[in-house]
């Protein structure tokens, strides 16, 4: 069986040999927590310098093949995306704002010299698995299905240059809470580590940033923290950016500050939305840099009543305690904050498709 995908393209379906039974989907779906079950289908793609995108197939989810060569082995040539299809209230499936992860994977995949991926094949491969694997989308609140899409560099070559072969992979994960602790707020840990520097790959979604990032963050762990922060790479001062998450700042006249894109930060896909939600609700947000030492003052004198975390999968997290080498301060209460909780309610609602959608960021899957 075949269907048109788009680029004049259609995915060859292959058929699963072994389905996972209801009741033990029943059972990963009761509890998923983040990353660790995956759904039975992939889809793939190829890419060679002489065909361009070629033989998409959509079918059992399995272990791929690679030369031990294979450039993504050696060079780390990488890419990936984040995002989530949701069971609306209606029964009927969607998607949060997909044409802004296709963008920003292609916006990754210049930045990694490999090839970019058109849009519309970018959607179609998500819709395919989201259609194939519908039965694995929990309905509980504040859990979806988790869609991984990614590019890796599969020539055997082992001189340094942008590849020549390559594979688009989509795998899907049932989706809970990101932070196993649950709890209303997380603790920070500010890093010595230096994220992302001018004219690094600091603005790409790569493998390599997160790499970079696990020493970090299981220092913070160690620490007893749940998420580590980092500080720009010129000056140690300026607020960047979690390794998973950007970070907004609240303060008692009702704005918001929220780090700038500078290159060396991930343009966030919530962080834009709610820069337009903030908006949407009359409320002023800047984008401008925003220091360690005047957080630190400005949570103690309380000026800053809230410091908020955003991303794909830890949706809208209070930050409640930072510590760093030279103190630790709380912000607000240490729980979350009002304003926190009225955006996370209203970006929630629209993705879950129980308020209107202004912006038109909802895609509902046939
Ligand atoms: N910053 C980093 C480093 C991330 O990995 C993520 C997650 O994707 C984000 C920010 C938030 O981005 P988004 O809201 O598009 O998920
Ligand atoms: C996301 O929020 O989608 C992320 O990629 C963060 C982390 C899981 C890497």
């Amino acid at each position: 069986m075949a269907t048109l995908a788009a680029e004049g393209l259609t995915f060859t379906a292959l058929p699963l040999a072994s389905p996972t039974s209801d009741e033990a989907r029943a059972a990963v779906l009761a509890n998923p927590g983040f990353g660790t079950h995956f759904t039975d289908h992939m889809v793939v793609i190829e890419w060679s310098e002489g065909e361009g995108w070629h033989d998409a197939v959509i079918g059992p989810r399995q272990p791929i093949a690679l030369d031990p060569a294979a450039a993504v082995l050696h060079y780390a040539q990488e890419i990936f995306e984040g995002l989530k299809a949701y069971k609306q209230a209606d029964g009927t499936i969607s998607l949060f704002r997909p044409e802004a992860n296709a963008a920003r994977f292609n916006a990754s995949a210049r930045r990694l010299a490999m090839p970019e991926l058109p849009e519309s094949l970018f959607i179609a491969a998500i819709e395919e698995l989201v259609k194939a694997d519908a039965g694995w989308i929990p309905s509980a609140e504040g859990a979806s299905l988790y869609l991984r899409p990614f590019m890796i560099a599969t020539e055997a070559f082992l001189g340094v240059r942008p590849a020549k072969q390559y594979k688009f992979i989509v795998i899907a994960s049932p989706a809970g809470n990101y932070f196993k602790s649950g709890a209303p707020a997380v603790s920070i840990w500010v890093s010595d580590y230096t994220r992302a520097a001018p004219g690094g790959t600091g603005a790409a979604k790569c493998g390599g940033n997160y790499a970079a990032s696990l020493v970090p963050q299981a220092e913070a762990l160690a620490r007893g923290h749940d998420q580590v922060v980092f500080l720009d790479a010129a000056e140690h001062k300026w607020i960047e950016e979690l390794g998973g998450m950007n970070l907004y700042f609240v303060f008692d006249d009702g704005t918001l500050v929220t780090p700038p894109l500078s290159g060396t930060i991930l343009p966030g896909i919530t962080r834009d939305s709610l820069l337009a939600l903030a908006r949407d609700e009359g409320l002023t947000v800047r984008e401008e840099r925003y220091s360690l030492d005047q957080w630190r003052d400005d949570a103690t004198s309380g000026k800053l009543i809230e410091t908020f975390a955003c991303g794909t999968a830890a949706v809208v997290t209070a930050v409640g305690r930072v510590v760093g080498r030279d103190g630790e301060f709380t912000v607000g209460s240490g729980g979350p904050g009002q304003l926190t909780g009225k955006l996370k309610a209203r970006l929630v609602a629209i993705q879950r498709g129980e308020a209107p959608d202004p912006h038109g960021w909802v895609r509902k899957i046939a």
